[in-house]
């Protein structure tokens, strides 16, 4: 079932040119990154009445960006009286980040942890964490082939072909007729794959189709994956957003550990922090046994020493402060209360909506799917019909960042689907 994947750049190295003409000439076009230029287009688009559905950053009820009052009051201390420094740090970053972060994930408990089995390390946000990860497994553990989920965040496309995975494969992830998760799909894709394989997983609010595998669905994965000697690579962009609870949805994570997999799993502090541009993340690593660390260790010092050097520390200080205080924490937590209880309201909101119009098709997946996204089975003609007619911007594969809506706007939203469904009625609706 699983497709191999041949990716555009493939193709699109120079021949070696003689003459007037440049040596790039024959580099071929990459296609734009669609979500970056929709929410360009928004910003363009001199309409009153507009909604930006895009990029997926949170947003208050005014529409506005929000930097959590933690945040601000840390970044506060940072930058007044003697706290401020742009020294660099080291290639690994703020150790007490890294720690913190590697705990927060995998439990105070943990294990791994007491057993000094596992270790993080600062990454230039969830990306790079992705892509530390998997230069580490290509170069050093030699792996080359990898699964990742369809549909999948579309930046899993690049980051494991550009470290060079041989082999780029997909799962079935998304039943679309029924729009939930296709458990045997994915579970028959899994036990097709070659031993060594590399899976990636989100450990929660999946993007983009806002759909997580139940407890009962992780343990079946967790058995394929332990039967077929897959490797998991988790994804981690979303802790605290998606229940409002830190520790619950961490827990596929801490539960692969319990069965004794050695596993990657790459930490963004983006959203749940509200630090997008700041490029907070880590890496973290959890191995069967402590003695291969400093080797692996060292590799990866090397590998982000030839890469970006060392991370940036801004937004590092303030995620390690807050992750390094009790009371930062309480704090925290209730500002990812408010993040993830807005969420759920506004998708009751746009679900109560689309019902109250006699909107022709179900909506309940809106309110079944959890976290930021919500991946609303609208065609892609519908999709187009939104932005030119009503212009509210959204990427063709019809994920809405719920974040987006408001009590403002929710309505003319509704409204907008409500004619889009009706227009181009569509099997996907
Ligand atoms: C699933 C997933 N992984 C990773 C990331 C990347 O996070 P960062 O901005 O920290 O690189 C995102 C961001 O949208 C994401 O949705």
């Amino acid at each position: 079932m699983s497709d191999e994947i041949i990716y555009p750049y493939e193709n699109g190295h120079p021949d070696v040119r003689t003459g007037d003409d440049s040596l790039f000439s024959t580099v071929d076009p990459a296609p734009p990154v669609e979500i970056f230029a929709l929410h360009k287009a928004y910003h363009d688009d001199k309409t009153l009445q507009k909604v930006d559905l895009t990029i997926g950053a949170y947003r208050d009820e005014e529409g506005r960006p929000w930097v959590l009052p933690v945040v601000r009051e840390v970044e506060e201390e940072i930058t007044s009286g003697n706290n401020l420094s742009h020294e660099y740090l080291g290639q690994l970053g703020l150790e007490e980040l890294s720690s913190a972060a590697t705990k927060l994930l995998l439990g105070s408990d943990s294990i791994a942890l007491k057993q000094n089995r596992a270790f993080g390390v600062q990454t230039v946000g969830g990306t790079g964490a992705l892509r530390v990860g998997a230069d580490f497994l290509v170069k050093c553990a030699k792996l080359k082939i990898f699964y990742m989920a369809d549909p999948c965040w579309p930046s899993h496309h690049l980051v494991f072909p550009y470290a060079g995975f041989a082999v780029c494969r997909i799962y079935r992830y998304w039943h679309s007729m029924k729009k939930c998760l296709d458990i045997e799909g994915l579970l028959e894709d899994l036990r097709d794959a070659p031993p060594g394989s590399v899976v990636i997983l989100h450990v929660c609010a999946h993007n983009p189709t806002g759909i997580d595998p139940s407890k009962d669905q992780w343990i079946r994965i967790a058995d394929v994956m332990q039967e077929k000697h897959l490797f998991p690579f988790f994804d981690c962009a979303y802790q605290g957003i998606a229940s409002g609870d830190l520790e619950k949805d961490a827990w596929p994570v801490r539960y692969f550990v319990s069965r004794g997999f050695e596993l990657l799993c790459a930490q963004s502090f983006s959203k749940n922090m509200g630090l997008y541009s700041e490029r907070v993340g880590n890496l973290t690593l959890v191995f069967k046994d402590s003695k291969v660390i400093p080797n692996v260790r060292s590799h990866i010092t090397m590998m982000i020493r030839g890469n970006y050097c060392n991370p940036p520390r801004h937004g590092a200080g303030i995620a390690t402060r807050i992750l390094n205080d009790n009371r930062l924490i309480d704090d925290w937590k209730k500002q990812l209360k408010t993040i993830s209880i807005r969420i759920k309201r506004m998708r009751w909101a746009l679900r109560t909506k689309l019902q109250e119009l006699g909107t022709p098709g179900n909506w309940d997946h809106i309110t079944r799917q959890i976290g930021m996204f919500c991946y609303s089975g609208l065609s892609e003609q519908q999709v187009k019909y939104l932005i030119q007619e009503y212009h509210i911007y959204l990427p063709t594969a019809a994920r809405i960042n719920i974040c987006g809506l408001n009590d403002k706007n929710v309505e003319y939203v509704a409204r907008a689907i409500n004619d889009a469904v009706i227009t181009f009625p569509s099997e996907r609706t």
